[in-house]
Order: structure tokens, then C-alpha cells, then sequence
């Protein structure tokens, strides 16, 4: 299966931002664990971290033309604001898995709407790194055709 994993502004900060929030773990460490994940279960992955909102929307649209079959996304910021990921996200219409690493439902207010997530089969959130991992598994076991 084909898999994208969107990051959006300021999780390359990982490991040095709020870290009593997202932990000590750098972006680095998140992409070796996913590209980890993949491998043992043979999937195509694609890593994509930007801190542009333009740069994210011209990803999901691209994700539509090379055969991505599906995306997981941690809009970071971006979730609460950008109604322009969700139109991509519904323009594509590929199953798409919303990440958080932390527990937005226990944070600030105006982290309580997600726009991408209404784009979005599932949502992840508060389980650190691994809720990249279980978005993959969910993918695959979903909607892998294999
Ligand atoms: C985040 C939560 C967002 O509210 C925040 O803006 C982020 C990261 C998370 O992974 O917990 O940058 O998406």
C-alpha cells in the first residue's frame, strides 16, 4: 500500500519544542520509527514536513496523481485553522488518518476544531509516536487491497 505522512509548522521542532507536551523525541526519531513500520509491513511510504500551508495542500493534490492510496496527517497548527487543507483533503478523497500527538481534546479551546479532520475516516490523538504507527496498521487494514 501506498502511504503518505503529511507533518505541518513546527513538528520538524520536535525534541526541542514543549517538550513536557510532545515529548524529547526529535522529527527524526518519528520518521526512522515510521519508515521502521513500513518496511515490516510493506508499505510504500512517502515523508512529507512542511511549516507552509500552500506546500501541504500542493502535497495532498499531488497525492491524488502519483497513485497514493493513503494519507496520514498531523496538520499541527494548521488543523485548526486551515480550511484550505480540508478542501484538498476532500478534493482527493483518499482515506486519510488525522494524528495528534498530544491530547488536543484536553488543551486550549481554540485547539478544539479540527477542519482537516472533517476530511478525515479516523482520528488519533495523545498517543505520542505510536498514534502514526496505528494510523498505518488502521490504513492497511482497511483499505489495503491487498
Ligand atoms: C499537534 C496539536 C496542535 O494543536 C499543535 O498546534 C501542534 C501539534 C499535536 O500533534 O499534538 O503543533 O497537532
Amino acid at each position: 500500500m501506498k502511504i503518505l505522512v503529511i507533518n505541518g509548522p513546527n513538528i520538524n521542532m520536535l525534541g526541542i519544542r514543549e517538550k513536557n507536551i510532545y515529548g524529547a523525541e526529535t522529527y527524526a526519531d518519528l520518521t526512522a520509527l515510521l519508515e521502521t513500520t513500513a518496511k515490516e509491513h510493506d508499505v510504500d511510504l512517502t515523508l512529507f514536513q512542511s511549516n507552509h500551508e500552500g506546500a501541504i495542500v500542493d502535497t495532498i493534490q499531488g497525492a491524488f496523481f502519483d497513485g497514493t492510496e493513503g494519507i496520514i496527517i498531523n496538520p499541527a497548527a494548521y488543523t485548526h485553522t486551515s480550511v484550505a487543507i480540508l478542501d484538498a483533503l476532500k478534493a482527493v478523497n483518499l482515506p486519510t488518518v488525522e494524528v495528534h500527538i498530544s491530547d488536543v481534546s484536553q488543551r486550549e479551546d481554540f485547539r478544539q476544531v479540527s477542519y482537516a479532520g472533517k476530511a478525515c475516516v479516523k482520528t488519533i490523538m495523545g498517543k505520542g509516536f505510536a498514534g502514526y504507527q496505528e494510523a498505518m496498521l488502521f490504513l492497511l487494514a482497511e483499505y489495503s487491497k491487498k
